[in-house]
């Protein structure tokens, strides 16, 4: 059998055009919109993503200002900087491309922005609304990944999900949302992390199984149960002297194997990654929404 391969290109398209709606009407009711991205130092895939942030927004209506400093800005700059935005009213989201260089606390740095205009969903109020599953501002990546597996016309109600990876930014808010009530939720959720005994006995458990680890190709076909929903997470660049660029890029499953035991699949890259940027901009409009009604 060979799997669906589900389309995250096509779907984000989707999404941004509802976005684009959505940034329409928060036009015409006299709000416009905008983003404020700060990206500090020079770590090329960060420019990558950053850059396609800003495009996202200016295909959507949303105005967008990139912030940028070196990379050793000092914690007390960033911290003026995120104080400034917050206090301006013509600003509705704020996200700090993170990694940050070590001198600064990425702890910090998120708590310090005001939770209503947290389009990352990283600070501990969001946080702590999306586990007791009061709405609010819920991080880009995990939030994509139910509207792809839904859109792709995958049932996840009483599915056994199982994650593997428990970061802040995809493992634990993926789980708190896959645990909520909901079409897009009521998943029975396992973790896995390095501290896992046996990984493959919980990953071939899974109905849905979500790669998050950071690891290139590390999920293998005997690791899957047949008919699986398989959604790779992972952005891994892999040395290669026969491309242009010298790297490739591959998820954390590997694809080629895994397509013939999953009964669906996200490629890498064409999945995930532009899922996060739709939702970006849904955010976006989500925290106008909020500061402005
Ligand atoms: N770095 C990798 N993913 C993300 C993300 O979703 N938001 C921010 N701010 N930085 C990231």
């Amino acid at each position: 059998m060979n799997a669906q391969i589900i389309d995250g290109k096509k779907i984000a398209a989707e999404i941004r055009s509802e976005a684009k709606l959505e940034a329409t009407e928060l036009i015409a009711d006299g709000v416009q919109p905008c983003l404020v991205v700060v990206l500090v130092g020079e770590d090329p895939a960060s420019k990558a993503y950053v850059g396609s942030k800003v495009k996202a927004c200016e295909e959507t209506g949303i105005k967008s200002i990139k912030i940028t400093h070196p990379s050793d800005v000092s914690e007390e700059a960033l911290m003026a900087d995120i104080e400034r935005l917050n206090a301006d009213v013509s600003v509705h989201g704020i996200l700090v491309q993170l990694p940050l260089p070590s001198h600064i606390d990425e702890d910090v740095v998120t708590e310090h922005i005001h939770p209503n205009k947290d389009v990352d969903g990283f600070h501990p109020v969001n946080v702590g609304k999306l586990s007791i599953g009061i709405d609010c501002l819920t991080p880009c990546t995990p939030t994509g990944i139910p509207e792809m597996i839904v859109r792709s016309g995958i049932d996840m109600s009483g599915k056994h999900a199982v994650v593997i990876g428990r970061s802040n930014i995809v493992g634990k808010p993926m789980m708190s949302l896959l645990v909520q009530k909901g079409e897009k939720a009521n998943c029975t959720v396992t973790c896995c992390h390095s501290g896992t005994r046996d990984l493959t006995y919980h990953t071939k458990q899974a109905d849905i199984l979500i790669a998050a680890i950071g690891v290139p190709e590390f999920v293998k076909a005997d690791m899957v149960k047949e008919g699986a929903t398989v959604i790779d997470v992972g952005i891994n660049r892999v040395e290669d002297p026969s491309t242009a660029k010298g790297y490739r890029l591959v998820g954390d499953v590997d694809f080629d194997e895994v397509k013939g035991v999953a009964g669906a699949i996200t490629p890498v890259p064409g999945g995930v990654g532009p899922m996060t940027v739709a939702m970006l901009m849904k955010n976006t409009n989500k925290a106008a929404r909020l500061l402005t009604r």
